[in-house]
């Protein structure tokens, strides 16, 4: 099936019969979009990390809430200006609340799976689920599958964290479903040459996140409608606030799809943070970096450049030593003595993973460089907490700092990364920019992975995009029938 091909009736009824029964037998009943949107609470009892098919009820933003307004919003950090250094107000909304893999990538693996699960096309009880990905999506994958009880396939590449790879262990069925490709962060190809190969091995299902529309829609619609909750109780309080801004870094550029959703609703600028040492989106670049998750050498499919304002720029040295700033005694101790950082910020420190520092930073150069004042809010996500990334802090305060950050160390990364922190290396885009941007997907997806160049240049257009919306009601009637069949409730 072409990525343009989304389901909105049953492909195969041999197949669909087959994994109506099968979702049966293991009691699995699936969330619409519409639910994940608007969720209703689960179960408190449940373990938020239990393979139970009940917390896919929990693939949302909402786990954890706050009040804000009389509303109910998803968790979220607002940054002071005492650590941002700049007077707009930077909110993040936080991914570590989501169920199992505590990374909001759980969100697109579902939402790549189930339709294509509800119209019959994947078939649980004979095929593999392959999910290529640089770390957290195949998380995601792996135990979406193992929720509903199929084999799956992470494909990740060697190099990432050490933490990943210790989750992965423990939830596949066999050592052998951890593919481990060459390279770091940035080495995709590498990705998609050992899904080509995979392929070839009959009941196998490739679920390609980069090329995957329904991981842009799943974005669009459940992000988007969470970060629009948000906006709206801060608004509520400071009716003179506007969106100037969603911010995020681009993997598979799912994410940045609540942006778009951003847009329409608020005027919002949709905004992409890359690692200004694989600056392929500034600069036609490539290279090597640290900034997991994200930077990974290509235009995804599913990036909806022509509706891509600013690229911003950041270096992993910056996301490094601020990751040891947030995390560490010293760090802390500077940023309340010096900066009068109130303790319960402080003490949140932790819900940034490397490239959730790296949004917050992408957020404080657009504050900058659009001269953004306290009533422009920035919306951006922190994928991931800390505590993924623990090794990689060790191996970085042994490195960069003789295994020691005190006060000095603390007081030069901050003058160094945030109050004098690097203006360059943030584009506004135009249209020949955006056109120059969308070009260089070409290469990856025409000349390398078979897309018809009409389905590639067809994206260039919004009117595609809003085309797109459209399947999301598809979707959810798919689902619903698929639960109508099984004849399962959802019990809370
Ligand atoms: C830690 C981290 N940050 C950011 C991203 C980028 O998100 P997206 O793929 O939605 O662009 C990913 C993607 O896997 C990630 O794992």
């Amino acid at each position: 099936m072409s990525p343009f091909e989304l389901p909105d009736d049953i492909v195969d009824e041999t197949v669909y019969r087959r994994a109506v029964a099968h979702l049966k037998e293991r009691g699995v009943v699936l969330p619409r979009f519409a639910e994940l949107v608007t969720p209703q609470p689960v179960d408190d009892g449940l373990d938020r990390d239990a393979a139970d098919p009940r917390n896919l009820f929990r693939v949302h933003w909402y786990n954890d809430a706050a009040e804000l307004s009389g509303r109910t919003v998803p968790a979220h950090i607002e940054l002071p200006p005492a650590i941002t250094g700049v007077d707009a107000r930077i909110v993040v909304m936080l991914g570590r609340n989501f169920p199992i893999i505590h990374a909001h990538k759980v969100l697109a693996a579902y939402a790549c799976l189930a339709p294509r699960l509800a119209a019959g096309y994947f078939d649980p009880t004979t095929q593999r689920a392959v999910w290529p990905s640089t770390g957290n999506y195949c998380r995601g994958g792996v135990a979406i599958s193992r929720i509903l009880g199929c084999r799956s396939v992470a494909v990740l590449p060697e190099g990432m964290s050490a933490e990943r790879f210790r989750w992965l262990e423990e939830w596949v069925t066999d050592p052998s479903d951890i593919v481990r490709t060459p390279g770091s962060e940035s080495n995709v190809k590498e990705i998609y040459d050992a899904c080509a190969e995979l392929e070839r091995e009959p009941d196998t299902m490739i679920f390609n996140q980069f090329s995957e529309f329904p991981n842009y829609l799943g974005h669009y619609a459940v992000t988007g409608s969470a970060a629009a909750s948000l906006f709206e109780a801060f608004r509520d309080t400071d009716p003179d606030l506007s969106l100037a801004a969603f911010v995020s870094a681009t993997g598979s550029a799912g994410t940045l799809a609540a942006g778009d959703r951003l847009k329409e609703l608020f005027g919002a600028r949709v905004v992409v943070m890359e690692p200004t040492e694989c600056p392929t989106l500034l600069y036609n670049g490539f290279g090597e970096h640290n900034i997991q998750g994200i930077g990974d050498k290509h235009v995804p499919l599913i990036h909806n450049v022509t509706n891509t304002d600013l690229i911003v720029g950041v270096s992993d040295d910056a996301t490094d030593d601020l990751h040891v700033l947030f995390n560490s005694e010293a760090g802390r101790a500077y940023l309340a003595e010096r900066h009068g950082v109130d303790a319960a910020t402080l003490s949140r420190l932790d819900v940034f993973g490397l490239s959730g520092i790296g949004n917050v930073l992408a957020a404080i150069k657009t504050a900058r460089r659009l001269k953004l004042k306290s009533t422009d809010m920035i919306l951006t996500v922190a994928t991931d907490g800390s505590e993924l990334y623990t090794s990689e802090r060790q191996t970085r305060l042994a490195e960069r700092f003789g295994g020691r950050f005190d006060a000095v160390d603390a007081a030069e990364t901050f003058g160094r990364h945030i109050l004098g922190g690097d203006a360059d290396h943030v584009l506004e885009m135009t249209r020949r920019e955006r056109d120059r941007v969308f070009n260089l997907g070409y290469y990856t997806w025409v000349e390398q992975q078979g897309i018809a160049l009409a389905d590639f240049e067809r994206r260039r257009d919004q009117s595609f995009w809003r085309g797109l919306h459209d399947k999301l009601e598809s979707f959810d009637q798919l689902i619903t029938r698929i639960n109508h069949d099984t004849g399962l409730s959802r019990a809370a």
